[in-house]
C-alpha cells in the first residue's frame, strides 16, 4: 500500500489540497482532523469541560468514530452511528478539538482506525502527526504551512463569501491560538517530520500546490520502484 501524510497548521489548505490529490490519484482521502472533531463535539454535548482530563479519559470507551465515503467520495464521520459531518464544521467544535486533542487518551482511542485506513487502501492522510507518528513509514511526507496572515486572510475571505459577519484580527488571534496548542501540547505535537518535505503555499495558488505534491509522489514512487 501507498500512503501520503500531508500535515501543517490550521489553515495552511491542507484539506483542499488533500481533497483534490486524492481525487487525482485514486487515493481514499482521509481527514484526521474530522475525527478529533467528532470527539470533541460528543465531549461538548455532555457539556463537559474541554480541559476536564479525567471525565473526557472516562467517556473515551464510549465514543466510536467510523467513516464511510458519500457516491461522490466524500468522507462522512459518524459519531456512535450519528452522521456528524456537517456539525463538526462548526468554528467553537475546532476549537474545542485543538484542546480535548491533547489528551492521550483521546489519541489513543483514534490511532488504530487511522493505522487501519492505512493498511486496507492506498490513503491520502492529512493532520497534525501523520508523517511523524501515525504513517512513519509514509511513502510521501508533506508539511503544508502559510504565514499566520495569508490563512487568516483565506479564513476571513471564506466566511465572508458564506455572508457570515467576521473580524479579521480576531481570526487571525484564534489562529496564532491554535497554532501554539497544536505545536506545544506533549504528545504528538505538530511539527514537521525530518524526511518530509516542507511546501509554504502563502505565495502559490491551488493548482500550483496541487502540481508540486503530485510531481513530488510521481518522483519519490518511480525512485522506489527502481531500487
Ligand atoms: O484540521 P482540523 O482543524 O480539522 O483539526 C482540528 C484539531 O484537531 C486541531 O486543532 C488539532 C487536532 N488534530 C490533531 O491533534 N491531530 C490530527 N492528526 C488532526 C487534528
Amino acid at each position: 500500500m501507498y500512503s501520503i501524510a500531508i500535515d501543517g497548521p490550521a489553515g495552511a489548505g491542507k484539506s483542499t489540497i488533500a481533497r483534490a490529490i486524492a481525487k487525482k490519484l485514486g487515493y481514499v482521502y482521509v481527514d484526521t482532523g474530522a475525527m478529533y472533531r467528532a470527539i470533541a463535539l460528543y465531549i461538548m454535548r455532555k457539556g463537559i469541560d474541554g480541559n476536564d482530563v479525567e471525565s473526557i479519559a472516562a467517556e473515551c470507551p464510549d465514543i466510536h468514530i467510523t467513516l464511510s465515503y458519500d457516491q461522490e467520495g466524500v468522507q462522512q464521520i459518524y459519531l456512535n452511528s450519528e452522521n456528524v459531518t456537517g456539525e463538526i464544521r462548526k468554528e467553537e467544535v475546532g476549537k474545542m478539538a485543538s484542546v480535548t486533542s491533547a489528551i492521550p487518551e483521546v489519541r489513543e482511542a483514534l490511532l488504530e482506525l487511522q493505522r487501519d485506513l492505512a493498511e486496507t487502501s492506498n490513503v491520502l492522510m492529512d493532520g497534525r502527526d501523520i508523517g511523524t507518528h501515525v504513517l512513519p513509514d509514509a511513502s510521501l511526507k508533506i508539511y503544508l504551512t502559510a504565514s499566520p496572515d495569508v490563512r487568516a486572510k483565506r479564513r476571513f475571505d471564506e466566511l465572508n463569501e458564506k455572508g457570515i459577519p467576521c473580524d479579521f484580527d480576531r481570526i487571525k488571534e484564534d489562529i496564532i491560538e491554535r497554532d501554539q496548542q497544536d505545536m506545544n501540547r506533549k504528545i504528538s505535537p505538530l511539527r514537521q517530520a525530518e524526511d518530509a518535505i516542507p511546501v509554504d503555499t502563502s505565495d502559490m495558488t491551488i493548482p500550483e500546490v496541487i502540481d508540486v505534491i503530485v510531481d513530488a509522489f510521481h518522483k519519490k514512487t518511480a525512485r522506489e520502484e527502481l531500487l
